[in-house]
């Protein structure tokens, strides 16, 4: 079923994305995704109420009013899952609106990415379930003290403020089994900065918001990305935006 719910999402994110063009405000992108997770065909609900933020609204954590009208150079950031048969996906990604990252946005969305993978490594079964945290938090606090963005590694946390994985099945906050990783749990991966204008650090980063979020499947071995499916670098995302069809 959480299967089912992630391929789902996974169409929805996929559609969204080649929609997307800047001019349309973050609920006509909200609406794309929708359409994809409720066809009469599969139709359930959304798992959770759709986040689609862009620019400063992507640094907003549970933002849902998508309201905004995006503009050429802004990130957008979906967090959107469809839900089946009561369970529930919960899948992050985040594209530029234009197709094209800048220069700063695809550094930020690069080290994120790369926080993401030392997480997803990490989900093994009876490894401490902070672990993914562990790893993902250090990779973003030595990125971001190389680039200046912060002096001392805690303050990662002013740009990296909320956990990186939560229990997910027939809610999207799933309880848990608590303790050390176990087989056939899933978990979500979903580190993020987060760069909101007047943050102490150069101009040039404001108003960068990145999260990407995948499922992951705890097994007896290497762990199983059920999202993986779903572009994940930086340059998929622009190739993918640049196959466009109409909503
Ligand atoms: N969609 C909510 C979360 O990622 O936790
Ligand atoms: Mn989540
Ligand atoms: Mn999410």
């Amino acid at each position: 079923m959480m299967q089912k719910a992630i391929d789902i999402s996974i169409e929805g994110h996929l559609a969204s994305m080649k929609a997307a063009k800047p001019g349309m405000t973050e609920y006509e992108i909200e609406a794309v995704m929708e359409i994809h997770l409720q066809t009469p065909r599969r139709l359930e609900d959304v798992g959770y109420p759709s986040i689609v933020g862009s620019e400063y609204n992507a640094c907003i954590l549970h933002y849902v009013s998508n309201r905004k009208t995006t503009e050429n150079k802004d990130l957008v950031l979906a967090d959107c899952g469809a839900e089946y048969q009561n369970y529930t996906a919960d899948i992050t990604r985040t594209f530029p609106v234009s197709g094209r990252y800048t220069n700063e946005q695809r550094v930020i969305y690069n080290i994120v990415l790369e926080a993401q993978d030392s997480g997803i490594v990490a989900c093994r079964a009876g490894n401490g379930f902070k672990e993914p945290h562990n790893r993902a938090m250090s990779v973003v606090q030595k990125r971001l003290m190389e680039l200046e963005i912060i002096k001392k590694p805690e303050e990662a946390r002013w740009y990296f403020n909320h956990g990186t994985s939560h229990y997910l099945g027939l809610d999207v906050h799933d309880a848990g089994t608590g303790g050390n990783l176990k087989v056939n749990s899933v978990i979500t991966v979903e580190p993020g900065i987060y760069i909101p204008a007047g943050s102490p650090c150069a101009e040039k980063w404001w108003n960068t918001g990145v999260r990407i979020e995948d499922d992951i499947l705890i097994t007896d071995s290497d762990p199983v990305n059920l999202s993986g499916k779903l572009p994940r670098k930086a340059e998929e995302i622009e190739k993918l935006m640049q196959t466009t069809t109409t909503p």
